[in-house]
């Protein structure tokens, strides 16, 4: 079986977490303004929970059931976000893209570029059909992403997560392989690092 590989980008380097960066997650993730806006992260983020989360990416990836990317830049020594297809299903050929990015860095278009990154590797390497995402309705900068990244809107979901004491709306973009081919023109991932 051949490892998780390294995907660099335009501007990033998606490589696999190592449990090094769990301190650097749990201070970014932890933020109030990402783990608000993100339905699995707590808040406050609890010592360990990094660690045992990054423990979980190898073994997961070996079985098919997910890739977790960390984001990284040259201009930073650690990990400035995370990007995944997570609730990979085979037999229906699709997975749901999840992703966060650190304050400090919102706005210079990382989610976009490492979100790209992250269909491709799953349409062209994992051969899926279809991926989808989705994201609080008061989230509207996560729906802009997945705009960029060439998704459909499919639907608004009301009240379909509880999060901290509240049903939350929910929105569900999606975009499948051949509307991939069709609208990305630009190549989303530069090389493939195979270990
Ligand atoms: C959502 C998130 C990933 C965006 O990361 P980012 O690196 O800033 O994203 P990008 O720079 O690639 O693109 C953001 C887009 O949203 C737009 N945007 C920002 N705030 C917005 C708002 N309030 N309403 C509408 N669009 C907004 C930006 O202008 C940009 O679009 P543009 O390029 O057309 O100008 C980041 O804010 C984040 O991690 N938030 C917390 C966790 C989270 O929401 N995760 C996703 C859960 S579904």
């Amino acid at each position: 079986m051949t490892g998780q590989p390294a995907l660099v980008t335009d501007r990033l380097l998606l490589r696999p977490f190592t449990l090094a960066d769990a301190p650097e997650v749990q201070r970014l993730a932890g933020d109030y303004e990402v783990a608000s806006h993100a339905l699995g992260i707590p808040y406050p983020y609890p010592d360990g929970a990094a660690e045992n989360w990054i423990a979980t990416h190898r073994s997961g990836f070996e079985k098919g059931m997910h890739v977790v990317y960390a984001v990284t830049c040259p201009e930073e020594q650690g990990p400035v976000g995370a990007v995944g297809l997570v609730e990979v299903n085979r037999r229906h050929g699709r997975a749901e893209l999840s992703y966060w990015v650190a304050r400090h860095c919102w706005g210079r278009g990382y989610a976009t570029e490492a979100a790209r990154a992250t269909i491709e590797y799953g349409f062209s390497v994992l051969g899926l059909h279809r991926i989808y995402a989705m994201h609080f309705s008061r989230n509207p900068a996560s729906g802009r992403v997945m705009e960029k990244c060439g998704m459909v809107h499919e639907a608004h979901l009301r009240e379909h997560d509880w999060k901290w004491g509240v049903f939350e709306d929910v929105d569900v973009w999606g975009v499948l392989h051949d509307e991939w081919l069709e609208r990305c023109t630009v190549p989303a991932i530069r090389e493939c690092r195979v270990h």
